[in-house]
């Protein structure tokens, strides 16, 4: 059983991460878990203090870019580089396979930023191709039972 909160960061452009995080929510408040979704521009260092769980949920936008609710975090984390021991994770990546050289850059930046900084990633990122078909809450919703699995501890991961 996951005891402590689950923090959700939202990267977007057009809402769609946010509704899948919303959904990946629900879910996590049916189990029992408390979750809180934070749209990245809210998105502070400081939370690392208290907060060890987390989803990062992110699209991308102009050529592999991040979202621009996305960046200011994304350059603190690059700036000032905090220690991210102790803080586990996954990433669920929204993309569009046309932007076939850069698909799903905006999710890979922090799955790889969280890793590098010491974070351990629980379970390999989902890439979520919009032209594929396919509703990317779907996706993540199946997605969301690997990573409670292995945020429980109930499955060792190879990511
Ligand atoms: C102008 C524009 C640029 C995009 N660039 C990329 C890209 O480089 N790589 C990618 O995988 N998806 C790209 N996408 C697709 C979006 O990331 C995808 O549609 C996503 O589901 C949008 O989610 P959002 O509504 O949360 O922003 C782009 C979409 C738009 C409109």
């Amino acid at each position: 059983m996951i005891e402590e909160p689950v923090l959700i960061l939202v990267a977007t452009v057009g809402g769609t991460a946010t509704y899948v995080a919303d959904e990946m929510a629900d879910k996590l408040r049916a189990k029992g878990i408390k979750p809180f979704v934070v749209q990245m521009e809210k998105a502070a260092l400081k939370m690392f203090e208290t907060r060890k769980l987390f989803i990062i949920c992110a699209s991308t936008q102009g050529t592999g870019d991040l979202p621009d609710n996305a960046q200011p975090f994304f350059d603190a984390l690059q700036g000032e580089r905090p220690d991210l021991t102790g803080v586990r994770f996954g990433t669920v990546a929204l993309g569009d396979m046309t932007y076939s050289a850069s698909f799903c850059g905006g999710g890979r930046q922090f799955d790889e930023i969280f890793a590098e900084l010491g974070a351990t990633r629980i379970v390999e990122r989902l890439e979520h191709d919009r032209v594929a078909g396919g509703y990317p809450e779907e996706a993540a919703l199946e997605w969301l039972d690997g990573w409670l699995d292995a945020a429980a501890g109930n499955r060792v991961s190879n990511a």
